[in-house]
C-alpha cells in the first residue's frame, strides 16, 4: 500500500519521501514502484515524461529525519497497533512544521487512539486508500475525536484536487464504511469453501458474472492479503461482536500455513511470484 500511495502522490507532481524499516524493504519498495510505472508506461497509461518525472519526485530513506519539513505524512506500516504507536510518536517528534498533518492508512485501528500518543491530535486523521492505489479512486477520510475541521478539509482537498481521488467521510469505528460492508461478505465466501458447498472458482465466477463485480470475493481476499483480511475480521468482531464477523477456521489455518494470497504466491488461488 505504501508503494501505491507513494507512486500516486509522485505521479501527481508531489515530492515524496518514502521511509522503510530496513535496506532490503527499501529496495523492494523502490522496485515495486518502478515496476508499476513500467507497466503503466508499457500500456500507454503514462508517457515517458511522466515516468521520468514521477521517479524524479521520489526519494527513499531509512531515516525519519528526512521527514522534518513534510506537510503531510501518510503512515502505511503493518496493521499492528503497538508498531503504529511507536511510529506515530516518532513522526510527531520529527515533524517541524506547525500545521503538518499525520495521516494513517490503517484499515481498522481507531484514529483517536493513534492521535492520543501524539502532541497534535487535531492534526491526526485517517486517509484510507484502496488496493491497488493507482487504480481505485476511493479514499475514506476518518476524523478522530480531536481532529480539526481544518485538517479534514485539507486532506479532502489533497485527495480530490491533488490526487484526483474520490474522498468520502467515514466514522472512526471498526471497518469505517467499506470494510464494515465488505468483510462479512468475504468471510461468507470463505465459509462456503470451508463447508465444501462450492468451489473457489465457482464462487468468484458467480459474483463476477452474476453481479458484475470486477473480481470475486476470494480473489479479492487474496489481493487484500489473507493475514490482513483475518486481522480486520478479528478487529471488527472485537468491536462489534456480530457472529458473521467470526473468522472461519479455514482462514486462520491458511494464514498459519503462510498462504497469504497474492503476496505469498498462494491463497485461494495460485499466483506466479513477482
Ligand atoms: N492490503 C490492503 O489491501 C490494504 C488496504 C487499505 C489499507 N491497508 C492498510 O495499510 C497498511 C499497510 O498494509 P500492507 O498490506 O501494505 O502491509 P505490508 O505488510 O504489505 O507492508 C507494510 C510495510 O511497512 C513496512 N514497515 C513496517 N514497519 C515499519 C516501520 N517501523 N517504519 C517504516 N516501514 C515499516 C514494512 O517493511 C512493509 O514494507 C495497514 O495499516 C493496512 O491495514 C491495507
Amino acid at each position: 500500500m505504501g508503494a501505491g500511495i507513494a507512486e500516486v502522490c509522485a505521479r501527481h507532481g508531489l515530492l515524496v519521501t518514502v521511509i522503510e524499516r530496513d535496506a532490503n524493504a527499501l529496495v523492494a519498495g523502490e522496485e515495486r514502484i518502478r515496476k508499476s510505472l513500467e507497466r503503466a508506461l508499457g500500456s500507454n497509461k503514462i508517457t515517458q515524461g511522466v515516468f521520468d518525472d514521477t521517479l524524479g519526485n521520489l526519494t527513499f530513506s531509512l531515516d525519519y529525519a528526512a521527514l522534518t519539513q513534510s506537510d503531510l505524512v501518510i503512515e502505511a506500516i503493518a496493521e499492528v497497533e503497538e508498531l503504529k504507536f511507536e511510529v506515530f510518536r516518532e513522526l510527531d517528534r520529527v515533524l517541524e512544521k506547525d500545521n503538518a498533518i499525520l495521516a494513517s492508512n490503517t484499515s481498522s485501528i481507531q484514529i483517536s487512539r493513534l492521535a492520543s500518543v501524539t502532541q497534535r491530535p487535531d492534526r491526526v486523521v485517517g486517509l484510507h486508500f484502496f488496493n491497488p492505489v493507482p487504480v481505485l479512486r476511493l479514499v475514506e477520510i476518518i476524523a478522530g475525536e480531536a481532529t480539526s475541521t481544518d485538517t479534514v478539509e485539507r486532506v479532502r482537498a489533497f485527495a480530490s484536487e491533488q490526487l484526483e481521488k474520490k474522498p468520502i467521510l467515514a466514522p472512526d469505528r471498526a471497518g469505517f464504511v467499506v470494510n464494515f460492508l465488505l468483510i462479512p461478505y468475504l468471510l461468507s465466501a470463505i465459509r462456503l469453501v470451508e463447508a465444501n458447498l462450492a468451489t473457489a472458482e465457482d464462487i468468484d465466477t458467480g459474483m463476477v458474472e452474476g453481479c458484475a463485480h470486477p473480481m470475486g470475493p476470494l480473489a479479492l481476499a487474496d489481493l487484500i492479503g489473507l493475514d490482513t483480511t483475518l486481522f480486520i475480521a478479528d478487529t471488527l468482531f472485537e468491536d462489534l461482536h456480530e457472529p458473521q464477523l467470526v473468522a472461519p477456521q479455514l482462514l486462520c489455518d491458511m494464514v498459519t500455513q503462510g498462504k497469504l494470497g497474492r503476496k505469498s504466491g498462494e491463497g485461494f488461488f495460485s499466483y506466479a511470484k513477482k
